[in-house]
């Protein structure tokens, strides 16, 4: 196998819902791929985005727009569908608002309202998926 592949499958064992302590094995790799829940996908994009999001916020350089996919999150076939209760959409709501908010509005509160909505992610993610949490806690603008 070539190695960028390895590196590939390493990486996602490390965004996985599980605990990430064991070493990622390849088969469990190669099933979170098949398995991996239209969620899965757009929860991936929206950590990849918000790691842009957070370079050009420090960077101070102009802001991508609002990707109007992230409005998935209100529809995305989950994994286990019971986790999509009355919390899980209120979250949903809250997490879209302020990122829209964020991309939209460049103002000296930029960077408290980016971390306001990575500390959404978290939120939801303490209740359902508990794994990226270190990943996503890195998104954060210190
Ligand atoms: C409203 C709840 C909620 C919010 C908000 C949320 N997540 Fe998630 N996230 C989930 C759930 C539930 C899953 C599991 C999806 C599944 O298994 O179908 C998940 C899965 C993930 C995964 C794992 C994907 C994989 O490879 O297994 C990552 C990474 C992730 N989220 C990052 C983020 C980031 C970054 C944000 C904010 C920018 C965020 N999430 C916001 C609920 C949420």
């Amino acid at each position: 196998m070539q190695k960028s592949l390895w590196i590939f499958f390493i990486f996602l064992g490390l965004l996985s819902c599980k605990n990430t302590d064991e070493k990622p094995k390849v088969a469990n790799a190669d099933l979170q791929m098949y398995e991996a829940s239209e969620m899965t996908i757009l929860m991936r994009q929206m950590y990849e985005v918000n790691k842009v999001v957070k370079n050009q916020i420090i960077n101070k350089d102009s802001l991508l727009d609002f990707p109007d996919e992230f409005k998935k999150i209100h529809t995305a076939v989950l994994t286990d569908p019971s986790e999509r209760d009355d919390e899980f959409d209120i979250l949903a709501t809250s997490f879209i608002d302020l990122q829209k908010e964020t991309l939209s509005i460049n103002s000296d509160s930029i960077i408290y309202n980016y971390n306001k909505s990575i500390n959404t992610c978290i939120k939801c993610h303490e209740t359902r998926c508990t794994g990226p949490i270190p990943k996503i806690k890195k998104l954060l603008i210190k």
